[in-house]
């Protein structure tokens, strides 16, 4: 039980009080200084192994927790998805080449809170149609969360991202969606990233979700490997996506992940 007054609506979507949204900020704001910290050490040659235990360590000495260790039998504190690696791909030992691109994904615990947010970033040189990719995901996202204001639909929110990317040449990954949180990682609703003005739920103030597009050059299709974790591309093409966790205010939403050093694909 909650000892405060929220509520679910009828679409089971849990609505949060006022002094809620401060203690989704310090969480979302944790989870974003180590992207900001984490974008220094992506440089050709360094392992993604590498780069999720400086996250561990980090995690730790913000006396946070990791919300992606132990959960579902997941073991790392991020998710890093390289090239055509849509999301949930889990940090190795293979090194990083000069053009990789990548996405890091960083979910912490901050007194019971969850801070759930991604950027992409590129080792070395970065070819014009990469840079491209990420651009376009960056700033389907910022329409989504344009779209995002209570009156507005979740259905808005998709259609806002999906004209973007398809108007671009890109395509919008339909197999992984955002989510609500809060004291939870998952919960109601499933935030497509695609769909029809009006329809889904409304948006009401005090709504806590994440809106995190997975982007794609080619053809839209996902497969999940052998390891039960690691989403490709079925064609191959490059993939980009970022995060944010969002709250709903009185007249829009206020971003609890957004960069403490104003930055938010650091690496150009
Ligand atoms: N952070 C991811 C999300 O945006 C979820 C990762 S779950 C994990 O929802 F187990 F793969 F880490
Ligand atoms: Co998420
Ligand atoms: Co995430």
């Amino acid at each position: 039980m909650h000892t405060n007054s929220s509520r679910l609506t009828k679409d089971g979507i849990r609505i949060y009080e006022p002094d809620d949204f401060g203690g989704m900020k310090k969480a979302g704001q944790l989870a974003a200084q180590i992207l900001d910290d984490i974008a220094a050490h992506v440089v050709p040659g360094q392992t993604t192994g590498e780069l999720d235990r400086l996250i561990t360590e980090w995690v730790d000495a913000a006396g946070a927790t990791s919300a992606t260790i132990g959960y579902k039998g997941y073991e790392h504190a991020s998710c890093i998805s390289v090239n055509h690696v849509v999301c949930h791909g889990i940090p190795g030992e293979k090194k990083l080449k000069d053009g990789d691109i990548l996405n890091i994904d960083v979910t912490v615990i901050v007194d019971g809170w969850y801070g759930d947010t991604s950027r992409m970033y590129v080792a070395g040189n970065v070819s014009r149609k990469a840079e491209r990719l990420i651009q376009i995901t960056h700033d389907a996202l910022m329409k989504g969360i344009e779209a995002a204001k209570p009156g507005n639909t979740f259905g808005d929110i998709g259609h806002a991202i999906q004209v973007y990317a398809e108007s671009n040449r890109t395509s919008v990954v339909r197999d992984f969606c955002g989510h609500g949180l809060g004291r939870v990682f998952h919960a109601p609703p499933n935030v497509l990233h695609y769909g029809r003005p009006g329809t889904e739920a409304v948006l009401e103030e005090g709504m806590f979700f994440t809106i995190e597009p997975m982007i794609n050059l080619g053809r839209p299709e996902t497969k999940v490997l052998a390891d039960d974790w690691t989403a490709v591309t079925r064609d191959k093409s490059l993939s980009a996506q970022f995060e944010h966790s969002i709250g709903i205010t009185a007249t829009g939403a206020e971003i609890f992940t957004l960069s403490p050093a104003g930055k938010f694909h650091p690496t150009f």
